[in-house]
């Protein structure tokens, strides 16, 4: 399929014809792919903060949105680019009353073309939530047809929030973008008016801060979820908002770090009416088809404390060659996000080029057993769980964890590991030991519980040689087979 089939077939199901079967998997594939999407993703455009939500970030805000809003007059996107979290929030929650969404919904983006797609975009995931053909379809079909064009339009998003009413459920991922950049780009008039018409605009405010200061007022007896760098939880200028933040319960549904090349660490927040009761929302991550990736694989800690020290007195310098009879020492400064960068790496106070651990050094049977196997090696510390394939026999540092399943399931983990939807996983499994300074905190047994597509299905049996085939190509640095890995994984793993 292809986004622009979607109003012909909104047509064909409101003449009474049967919905052609769409997946949501489908529908967003699609928009990742639209020319639309690739020039923004290539390209983007900083005067516009183009930056578009990961998946995984719109799911967890749709997700927050689904069983936290109330009954909403209103909801939308102002700027909502190629439409990532009005799909989100359509699958989850729209989809489920479509008439009613369909009626309120008010988005809108000032890039003409990428708010063309989202209307698109939109009236494929209608379709894509339509099964089967009746009275219910086409009056659903006919409803996106009658709508989508006055509720998803190129306009400021300011007048966008202007037109939705005080009860409104707002999702959306604002640009950020400084008042330097737009003094460059649109003027010191411009600039001076946003001062002048929005009073939260203090210091060297950026242009998310009028949005999400309007997108308060829309949500006043509503809901936002909103995606914000996560400094503004510290900067000066962002303190009137949250300042109105700390009036309404709120809640952080997620944090990253520098998402799809975005410039900023973020933070996702929920955030519900004002004077309403806090939130008791937890994210559910149960996932039908998957089983903990501990009954898979053995998942275990590097060198903490004390044996840093004792394997640090026991290092030598070797080669690229691995001319030393003994194990390459590996720590998370040398895990890529596919395979293991060869780099100078400081460990205990020494620099290293290719720290050695010669196997007379290791006393343990065990130990040299365990250092003997083929290894994925995991960051301890990192902001998504990246694994690294390593071939030959190695030995682990501080803050460094390794994997090793069965060999067939090699490709089936790494990749599972790989997956930025991984990361969210993750932090909503265990918030409390989710964040250090914006870092993940790993442990064996947590990583242990994260959920990886059951190798006893059919479906991911028959996709484990492509997998392996992905991730073979992807260690020797092959981007694209990298990308294709990560989408095979979050297809699987969302059954
Ligand atoms: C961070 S992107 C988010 C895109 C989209 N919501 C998503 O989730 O993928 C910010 C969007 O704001 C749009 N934008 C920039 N300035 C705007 C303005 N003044 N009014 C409305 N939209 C604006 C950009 O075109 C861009 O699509």
């Amino acid at each position: 399929m292809d986004l622009s089939d979607g109003r012909a077939a909104l047509r064909a199901i409101a003449d009474g014809g049967p919905p052609p079967g769409w997946s949501r998997a489908a529908v967003r594939a699609a928009i990742d792919t639209h020319p639309v999407t690739r020039r923004r993703d290539a390209t983007p455009d900083a005067a516009l903060g183009t930056w578009d939500t990961p998946w995984h970030e719109a799911d967890a805000l749709a997700a927050a949105l689904a069983t936290a809003q109330p009954a909403v007059a209103s909801w939308g996107d102002p700027c909502c680019g190629v439409g990532r979290l009005l799909v989100a929030a359509w699958d989850v929650w729209g989809a489920a009353e479509p008439e009613r969404r369909l009626q309120t919904l008010c988005a809108g983006d000032i890039d003409a073309d990428a708010a063309a797609v989202a209307r698109d975009a939109l009236a494929c995931a209608v379709v894509a939530s339509l099964t089967r053909a009746g009275a219910d379809a086409a009056r659903i079909a006919r409803a996106a047809l009658a709508r989508l064009d006055e509720a998803v339009v190129a306009r400021e998003a300011v007048d966008t929030l202007a037109a939705m009413p005080r009860a409104a459920a707002v999702v959306t991922n604002p640009p950020f973008v400084s008042t330097r950049r737009l003094h460059r780009t649109r003027g010191a008039a411009h600039v001076h008016a946003l001062r002048a018409e929005h009073p939260e605009c203090r210091g060297a405010f950026d242009l998310g801060v009028p949005i999400v200061a309007r997108a308060l007022d829309a949500t006043e007896g509503g809901w936002l979820g909103l995606v914000a760098p996560a400094a503004w939880q510290t900067v000066d200028y962002a303190a009137p908002l949250r300042a109105r933040l700390d009036g309404r319960p709120w809640v952080a549904v997620t944090t990253d770090r520098r998402p799809f090349g975005a410039a900023v660490d973020v933070v996702v927040v929920a955030s519900g009416p004002a004077g309403g009761t806090p939130f008791a929302w937890t994210p559910d991550v149960a996932m039908p088809g998957c089983v903990p990736m501990g009954d898979l694989a053995d998942v275990w800690a590097g060198t903490p404390g004390f044996e840093a020290r004792i394997t640090a007195d026991a290092l030598v310098e070797g080669t690229a060659q691995g001319d030393i009879d003994g194990w390459p020492f590996v720590t998370s400064a040398r895990v890529g996000g596919w395979a293991l960068r060869d780099r100078a790496v400081r460990f205990m106070g020494t620099t290293w080029r290719h720290p050695v651990l010669p196997r007379a050094a290791v006393a343990s049977e065990a130990r040299r057993l365990r250092y003997d196997r083929a290894a994925w090696l995991v960051p301890g510390v990192a902001s998504a769980l990246r694994a690294a394939w390593c071939p030959r026999p190695t030995a682990l540092g501080v803050g460094v964890l390794a994997v090793a399943p069965h060999d067939e399931l090699h490709a089936l983990v790494g990749a599972t590991l790989n997956a930025p939807g991984t990361t969210a996983v993750y932090r909503r499994m265990h918030p409390g030991a989710a964040l250090s300074n914006g870092y993940v905190r790993l442990s064996v047994g947590l990583l242990s519980s994260v959920p990886v597509p059951d190798p006893t299905r059919a479906d991911v049996q028959a996709a484990l040689p492509t997998l392996r085939e992905q991730v073979q190509r992807a260690t020797a640095g092959d981007e694209a087979a990298a990308t294709e890995a990560t989408a095979l994984i979050e297809r699987l793993r969302a059954g």
